[in-house]
């Protein structure tokens, strides 16, 4: 049976009350590229995107999502309705923290000078998955992750391969020109379980996504 892809994409948005969030700059380019570049080679495609104005590729379903929690429900959701072998690419740029509360009514700056805003850890979609493989459930389960990272991207990607379970991340330090946010190009290096790394050179997102989904496929 040939496997299912199962893609995350863009932000998420922690919302503090009705009319604020709490965000990041992803634009979804690199996830929705994945989902492009798995449906093209004829893959069944699932693509679970925070908010993005990008459309949606040709082939894949969408689901749409705001927050990190909506995130992880529906990842869990498109992987268990797979049916048998699963790759889910995690390209979303998921906020780590969330607001402790989220109020129902627009909050009033009233006369206070400085505020507190307490936060809560949001669950990790990949660890949370990897932990689910690992108990028996989602047996034909692979991981892909990225790290965006702002320095030498390789020793933390080594590091999120080994802590979520991943069979490679695809790493890149997002304060080089051409890669990281909103720009078509990526320069990346993929860190593999076995401790071998892989230098890609600038590419476009699909060309990159291409040798992503064939990486995953082997
Ligand atoms: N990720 C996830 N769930 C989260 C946070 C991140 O599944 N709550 C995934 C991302 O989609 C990415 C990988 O984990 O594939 C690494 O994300 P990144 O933001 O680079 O790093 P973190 O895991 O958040 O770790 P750190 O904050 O230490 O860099």
């Amino acid at each position: 049976m040939k496997p299912k892809f199962v893609v995350t994409a863009g932000p998420t948005r922690e919302f503090i009350d009705p009319v604020r969030f709490l965000s990041n700059p992803s634009t979804g380019r690199m996830g929705f590229a994945v989902a492009r570049a798995a449906a093209e080679a004829g893959y069944r495609t699932t693509l679970v995107a925070g908010p993005s104005t990008l459309r949606t590729p040709p082939g894949v379903e969408r689901v749409d999502v705001l927050s990190a929690l909506d995130m992880l429900d529906a990842s869990l959701a498109a992987v268990s309705a797979a049916g048998g072998p699963c790759i889910f690419v995690s390209a979303a740029a998921v906020c780590d923290w969330r607001p402790a509360t989220c109020s129902r009514q627009k909050t009033k700056k009233g006369s206070s000078s400085s505020k507190t805003l307490r936060l809560v850890r949001n669950p990790d979609i990949l660890k949370t998955l990897s932990l689910a493989r690992s108990r028996g459930e989602l047996r034909q389960l692979k991981l892909v992750g990225f790290a965006a990272e702002t320095g030498e991207p390789s020793a933390e990607a080594f590091r999120k391969c080994r802590e979520k379970g991943l069979e490679f991340t695809v790493a890149n330090d997002v304060t080089l020109k051409g890669a990281g946010f909103a720009v078509n190009t990526n320069k990346a290096s993929i860190a593999f379980a076995d401790g071998t790394l892989e230098e890609m050179g600038i590419m476009s997102k699909l060309e990159l996504a291409r040798r992503i989904v064939a990486l995953a496929l082997q």
